[in-house]
């Protein structure tokens, strides 16, 4: 079902996105000044909502679109980057708590409270550094096997989670809900 009243755009917008997001998670925070000229123009980024068709992500690996002129990673993870996150114990973290829009701000950071779905396959959050605002790489970069910002060296876990390096905070998870089977609703 599409609606273009909650985008602002169109299939083929979200393809531009998605395709401008790809040079943020291959090039990482280098490439940031050419994709932010990439950015949508400022009716499109006015869009409060967008809809984003995920039929077409493996397990593994992620996608990254752009939403209000940030970065959003929409990451399908592996039976191993969950058991990986769910396992790590709430004392071993920088940060607990959620930093979940959809939740409440005291929940902690728990994975559980991460995730989108209850399996945890689904993690969608900011593609923004907690430091001072770089583009962090993934892919099961960084020490942790989930995120990396190479700018001042902050690792963050497969839940998105800050571990190591001065990022004071977890990756930011925007408001986001599965409205159907395979289409993820941002904001
Ligand atoms: S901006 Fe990411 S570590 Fe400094």
């Amino acid at each position: 079902m599409s609606n273009a009243d909650d985008t602002g755009g169109t299939r083929r917008d979200f393809l531009y996105y998605a395709t401008a997001g790809a040079g943020v998670v291959t090039g990482g925070a280098a490439v940031w000044p050419l994709v932010n000229q990439m950015n949508p123009s400022a009716d499109v980024q006015a869009a409060s909502k967008l809809r984003v068709d995920v039929s077409a992500v493996e397990p593994g690996t992620q996608l990254t679109v752009l939403f209000l002129g940030k970065p959003v990673f929409i990451r399908r993870r592996t039976e191993d980057e969950i058991t990986e996150a769910r396992e790590t114990a709430l004392g071993d973290l920088v940060d607990n708590h959620a930093r979940n829009a959809n939740l409440a701000d005291t929940a902690d950071g728990a994975d559980e409270n991460r995730a989108l779905d209850e399996t945890g396959e689904w993690l969608v959050m900011q593609g923004v550094c907690t430091h001072l605002g770089c583009v962090p790489l993934g892919d099961g970069a960084g020490d942790f096997g989930g995120w990396f910002c190479p700018c001042h060296g902050s690792h963050y876990d497969t839940s998105g989670r800050i571990r190591k390096g001065p990022a004071p905070k977890n990756l930011p998870i925007p408001a986001v809900q599965f409205v159907d089977d395979s289409t993820i609703l941002l904001g």
